[in-house]
């Protein structure tokens, strides 16, 4: 399969990797940025090759891929192990990947050498960070970490927040917010990920901020918007948020095609003859000889009165 060739807003057909400056340039002329979750290398390859700009190994994985409650158990192990799987695939799309809970919180020193890990063992191009750290976004930019900040609903902030709960719905909170995202500009992240924000803060965010939002349950007027994958696709077993808009439903289409394959072995009707491998007729009729067995192919001449016959009627005698 190849590179889906996308049309840029320069009017050109571009296959070409996508850069931080590039999503920068996408909001300038107000060309939607697409992003998604992966989280292996199937994903990852199959989200690359539709063309998706951005592509987030998100922590999101410790529930749709690993069966976790929430995000908060993944470790920064399980998260470098998935990021270089999604490496491995992707060529065209920007790879970022979530730093996960309790690497960043603690220390600023620990978190900078933590991110440090997503870039030079995994092959992340930005790590994203959940909260206003902008003293943080400093500290990784100094280590040429393009950071990418996620405000709003915090899945790692879930006991504080009492919930996957949408935030910013008073003046306050919604004030709060764009200070938030102020502060991480100023700070130097390069794109803010807006999550569980009523659309009105989202487009106030969006129209103040001079680097890329993206949306995620932020209404349609962020510079993109991300989903996570298994979402779209019925993959992840859970009711959807409001939100989500699935695509497929790869979660019936999987298990349909699971139980024709379980009644096929058990009904003998797979593998087939043209789904086995064959011995060459000669090899075949050296190999049965050798261990004193007839083939079925030799046995029905026979019953048409072949060698079979003949040895009936020997046994007859
Ligand atoms: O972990 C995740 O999947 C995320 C979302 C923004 C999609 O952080």
């Amino acid at each position: 399969m190849s590179l889906v060739a996308e049309r840029h807003p320069s009017g050109l057909l571009s296959s070409a990797k996508v850069t931080f400056p590039a999503l920068l340039e996408k909001k300038r002329v107000h060309f939607p940025i697409t992003a998604l979750t992966a989280c292996d290398y199937t994903s990852g390859r199959i989200v690359d090759e539709a063309g998706i700009d951005l592509i987030l190994v998100g922590d999101s994985l410790g529930m749709v891929a690993l069966g976790y409650e929430s995000t908060l158990p993944v470790t920064i192990e399980e998260m470098l192990h998935h990021t270089r799987a999604v490496r491995r695939a992707v060529h065209r799309a920007l790879l970022l990947a979530d730093m996960p809970f309790g690497t960043y919180q603690v220390d600023e020193a620990e978190a900078v050498r933590n991110a440090i890990r997503f870039v030079k063992e995994a092959g992340a191009e930005g790590v994203k960070i959940e909260g206003a750290r902008p003293s943080l976004a400093r500290r990784l930019l100094t280590a040429e970490i393009p950071v990418v900040a996620h405000i709003g609903l915090l899945p790692q902030g879930i006991n504080r927040m009492g919930g996957y709960r949408v935030q910013g719905r008073t003046v306050d909170a919604a004030e709060r917010l764009l200070a938030e995202a102020l502060s991480m500009e100023e700070a130097g992240a390069v794109m803010i990920v807006l999550e569980g924000v009523p659309d009105e803060v989202a487009a106030q965010i969006t129209e103040t901020v001079n680097v890329p939002t993206i949306g995620i349950g932020a209404g349609s007027q962020c510079d993109g918007q991300i989903l996570v994958l298994h979402d779209i696709l019925n993959l992840s077993f859970t009711t959807p948020a409001k939100f989500v808009r699935r695509y497929a439903d790869l979660g019936a289409q999987m298990h349909q095609a699971i139980s024709e394959y379980s009644i096929d072995v058990r009904e003998g009707r797979f593998p087939s003859k043209e789904e086995s491998y064959h011995l060459a007729p000669e090899v075949r009729a050296a190999f049965f000889d050798a261990i004193g067995k007839r083939s079925s192919e030799q046995i029905e001449t026979d019953a048409v009165g072949g060698p079979l016959s003949e040895n009936l009627a020997e046994l007859r005698r």
